[in-house]
């Protein structure tokens, strides 16, 4: 088996992997290992944009408050800290570096987004925010020769022994080869599981590998059962969706159910703009109460002009659709958009085991609590990316093991239409029986449901497909014995069986192979 030697591994092609291989060239020997290619990620998605308190009438301890208010109660406060003041750090770097932001004549153009007190979202190319920054990383990494790129490259094994990660097994999913990685520091940032429901506004590959790989490993997964819903993807009837920006509301937009009644602004004093879990639930209880299928985005009391040069890409895209959002409503229900929870980290992205490094979105460093505020994720990937890169550093010429097992998989092509036909089952399930409001019938029935499955399927040891199958019902599973311990509705959390918060519940859930779910009190 092809071998190699880095200093850092890098696992995820996103904004945490891209910064994080960026940072860590200046100290060693990179490999950036995705299971597709750079541009498809859930940061190359992101159209809002990456707050940041660099305003004039703004201050991190602004943004600390707004951070904090939306995680209800579940925010780790050391953590939303660093994230605001070195977030604020970062972003002056990247402005510098040259990240092609939008300007105005007084610095960068600075958007709103619900939950935020100021205007502090800083945005590219519009509404392209997350495509024009992964570009602009995926340039410098390309040519940066202390990095190598592996795309599409799955990893499904890492070598942990004695609690210590010393590398991974990794197999080409095109040319069928394995790879042998070795390496002191293996940095997972994978990216999240929003695409194991049915109605996303995810890519269709963010199915929480890193989950998984970590999870076997033995680290410890934190908060499942905190899947944002985003509230307003487009709707259409034939389950296409994409995401209209929660910016599009920061500008002015209303948001009106089919009788064109303004129903937010007798639900909360902030309306269209409320925390994302309020509009979400909200949006939720509307289209069951009225038995209808949306609601709608209303723009067309805003500048035409305006609208289509700063959200060109949901101008272009909705006319795909017929939908002119100059003039047209837009069809809009929420859709399952960012994994709170993930792999348990500690300030400098360092899980339990040793060696072992998460950030970005597959990471739980306590950022978000129970509800993430609008566009602090990809701030989250380079205030963490940077920091596990310099935890991880000391760790360079430490010795990795030679004592393991070796590992080989095949593809067996013929199995790929069970994996996608099984996939699309179970995102229906979660999407029915997991998704925005749950309770414990329908978590339970989801258990039964993807257990019966699991036990139908014929899984064959070491096949690609079986193990993609495996890993897509053991994240399924994190996220709903997590959302059936939980009994009470915080943020993203919703239960109609317990509709209210619980505070004798303030804490972290953290799931462990071969252990029952454990509660970890807030460390504030
Ligand atoms: C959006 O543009 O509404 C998404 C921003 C985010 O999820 O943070």
């Amino acid at each position: 088996m092809k071998t190699y030697n880095f200093d850092f591994v890098i696992i995820g092609g996103g904004l945490a992997g891209l910064y994080s291989a960026h940072y860590a060239s200046q100290f060693g020997s990179v490999a950036l290992i995705t299971k597709s290619t750079l541009d498809i990620s859930n940061s190359y998605w992101a159209q809002g944009g990456i707050a940041a308190a660099i305003g004039k009438d703004d201050d991190p301890g602004l943004h600390f408050e707004d951070t904090i208010t939306a995680g209800r109660g579940l925010c780790d406060n050391a953590a939303v800290k660093i994230l605001v003041e070195e977030g604020r750090d970062r972003i002056l770097e990247l402005l510098k570096l040259g990240v092609p932001f939008d300007m105005t004549n007084d610095g960068p153009a600075l958007g709103l987004e619900g939950g935020h007190s100021k205007r502090r979202i800083l945005h590219a190319a519009g509404d392209s925010t997350g495509k024009e920054v992964v570009k602009y990383f995926t340039g410098i990494v390309e040519h940066n020769n202390k990095i190598k790129i592996f795309e599409n490259t799955f990893v499904f094994e890492l070598i942990v022994e004695d609690g210590k990660c010393s590398g991974l097994f990794a197999v080409n999913n095109i040319d069928n080869e394995n790879f042998l990685f070795l390496s002191s520091n293996v940095i997972i940032a994978a990216g999240g599981a929003s695409g194991i429901f049915s109605r996303t506004t995810n890519p269709n590959t963010s199915t929480g590998d890193g989950i998984a790989l970590a999870y076997n490993a033995g680290a410890e997964i934190a908060d499942m059962e905190f899947i944002q819903f985003h509230p307003t993807s487009f709707y259409s009837d034939t389950g296409d969706t994409f995401l209209i920006s929660e910016a599009v509301r920061g500008e002015g937009a209303y948001l009106v159910n089919e009788d064109g009644f303004r129903f937010m602004q007798k639900l909360d004093p902030l309306a269209e703009l409320a925390p994302r879990d309020v509009v979400a639930s909200s949006i939720f209880k509307e289209i069951e109460s009225s038995g209808n299928k949306c609601v709608y985005l209303k723009l067309d009391h805003l500048n035409a002009e305006k609208i289509k040069n700063r959200f060109s890409y949901i101008y272009n895209h909705a006319l795909d659709y017929g939908v002119d959002i100059t003039k047209n409503l837009i069809p809009v229900a929420p859709a399952a958009h960012y994994m709170i929870g993930g792999i348990k980290t500690d300030l400098n992205g360092e899980t339990n085991v040793k060696g072992l490094f998460a950030c970005g979105e597959v990471a739980s460093t306590g950022v978000h609590g129970a509800n993430r505020l609008a566009s602090n994720s990809l701030l989250e990937c380079i205030v963490f990316g940077k920091r596990t890169i310099d935890a991880a550093r000391v760790n360079i010429n430490n010795e990795t093991t030679s004592d393991f097992r070796s590992k080989n998989i095949y593809i067996e092509k013929a199995n790929e239409t069970f994996y996608i036909a099984i996939k699309k089952n179970i995102a229906e399930i979660m999407m029915s029986k997991v998704g925005i409001l749950r309770d414990e019938k329908s978590l339970r029935e989801a258990l039964d449901d993807i257990e019966n499955i699991a036990s139908k399927y014929n899984f064959t040891e070491n096949e690609f497909y079986s193990k993609k199958l495996s890993d897509l019902i053991q994240v399924s599973k994190l996220i709903i014995i997590s959302a059936l311990t939980r009994e009470e509705s915080r943020g993203a959390h919703k239960r109609s069986d317990f509709p209210s918060e619980n505070s004798s519940m303030k804490f972290h859930i953290i799931q462990r192979k071969d252990a029952q779910p454990e509660f970890l009190p807030l460390s504030n």
